[in-house]
């Protein structure tokens, strides 16, 4: 094993960067199991990070790619279209529905924030509203480390270095349902909430606000934090009476991770721009997609031709090839309704094994993205000491017995909260789940024991 450390070890954030340990070696993996040099076997209770929708070496993905490959790898997007882009765009239009007639393929989720927040730019700025260029986010999401979807992250060390540089924007509550604001009761929280973003809109002028960005259901920053319901509904009518966009940050929750395509379409709304990555591509290309409607691309295509917005692979034909056999067996298998109906009793077979542990504060997601918030106190939901680093004993009591789980810090306020993150394939079968499940008992029981 290589002393490895991903980012600066000295550091806390949330999420992957604070590895400063030794780090297993990858060699191979099949389906749910992910297999290291020493050959010690892991079950991929995350799909890495929320990623590997189909597992891993799926035969007929590597064969899309395979075949792409011996054709050509990319086709430049100023010289050709393709078999795999346009098949691509096809298959999310069909999953997406109405409301999504264009896309910006990039290289990931970060990009692709990238691209919705100047797409939403130029909309504005298409329709003689220039002024509009501030963005409105909310505390705990993340939506990326490029400096524009850095600056509509409220993830205080990434940006520290660059306060300043970035893009303006201002953060509202997070909308948890768990950790309610202070004197808000849970039935109150969706109004509260839409006032909240009402008055910050008008705290800066309409004329001033360029759109609202929200992750549907909140990733990593938070721990798999699903909005209220009836929260999208208020926040869109605001967004509305303004004419402020919406942009949904579907980087991690879409895909059909949380049982519906569009993590928004169990919310009933339609945002104005999508961003979706991980799941796209399942982890076999590096793939992110701006996805918007006609409303937003018509006066944009009839003023400028199209978004001012691309890069050298963008709608890189390999990766769409890839990411067009990964949602093809997905439409095929029908693996979001699967997701959909496991994942409630994923769910509820994961409370019963472990919901006695006086740790667990809260279990809480939608389909195959789950999040158990860790708590010292369960009464008072106060969070255990950020020395301890919960989140990273989690981690490697996983990966002693074998499992690959996505432990997130910080949660709370950048500092404190820890919450796990389980994300199986979506192929996962029930014996595979149950796995993923008692692994998970053993681990969280070993670590707690451990403090
Ligand atoms: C919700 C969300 N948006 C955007 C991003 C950025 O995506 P990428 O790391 O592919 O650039 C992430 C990554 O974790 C994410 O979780």
């Amino acid at each position: 094993m290589a002393e490895y450390s991903i980012m600066q070890p000295m550091r806390r954030f949330s999420g992957s960067e604070t590895q400063s340990h030794a780090l297993p070696k990858v060699a191979r993996a099949s389906g749910c199991y992910v297999t290291d040099t020493n050959g010690k076997q892991y079950i991929d209770g995350s799909g890495g990070p929320a990623v590997f929708s189909l597992g891993h070496t799926h035969p007929e993905v590597n064969a899309a790619i395979e075949e792409q490959l011996g054709r050509i790898a990319h086709g430049y997007r100023y010289s050709f279209t393709s078999d795999a882009l346009e098949r691509l765009t096809e298959l999310i239009q069909h999953q997406a529905g109405p409301g999504f007639e264009h896309i910006v393929f990039v290289t990931g989720g970060s990009e692709a924030m990238e691209s919705a927040l100047k797409i939403a730019m130029q909309y504005h700025w298409t329709l003689g509203e220039p002024s509009r260029k501030r963005f409105i986010a909310r505390k705990r999401s993340y939506h990326g480390n490029t400096l524009g979807a850095l600056a509509v992250s409220e993830f205080l060390q990434r940006r520290e270095p660059y306060e300043g540089a970035l893009t303006e924007c201002s953060f509202v509550s997070s909308a948890n349902n768990y950790r309610l604001p202070e004197g808000v009761a849970e039935s109150q929280l969706h109004d509260y909430l839409a006032d909240e973003l009402e008055q910050e809109i008008l705290r800066h002028g309409p004329e001033n606000v360029a759109a609202f960005v929200i992750e549907p259901v909140v990733g990593a920053a938070g721990g798999v934090v699903p909005a209220p319901e009836g929260y999208a509904m208020k926040i869109r009518e605001v967004c509305d009476r303004h004419g402020v966009l919406l942009i949904a940050d579907e980087v991690m929750c879409g895909a059909g991770r949380c049982g519906t395509w569009r993590a928004l379409e169990h919310d009933g709304i339609k945002p104005d721009i999508m961003t979706m990555a991980k799941g796209l591509g399942g982890g076999y290309v590096p793939l992110g997609a701006a996805i918007y409607s006609s409303r937003i691309g018509e006066p944009i295509f009839a003023k400028s031709g199209g978004p001012n917005t691309g890069h050298t692979f963008t709608g890189h034909t390999l990766a769409c090839a890839g990411a067009a056999a990964v949602q093809e067996i997905i439409v095929r298998d029908k693996l979001v309704e699967r997701v959909r109906v496991k994942g409630v009793q994923f769910q509820e077979n994961l409370k019963d094994r472990i919901g006695d542990v006086e740790a667990v504060g809260d279990i809480r997601g939608r389909g195959f993205f789950v999040g158990v918030e860790l708590v010292s106190n369960r009464e008072t939901k106060e969070p255990f000491s950020p020395e301890l680093m919960m989140f990273d004993r989690i981690r490697r009591h996983a990966m002693e017995v074998g499992l690959i789980c996505y432990p997130a810090g910080g949660t709370l306020d950048g500092t404190r909260g820890d919450v796990v993150i389980l994300a199986p394939p979506y192929i996962a079968s029930d014996d595979e789940l149950e796995e993923i499940i008692a692994k998970f008992d053993r681990t969280l029981r070993s670590a707690v024991e451990d403090v």
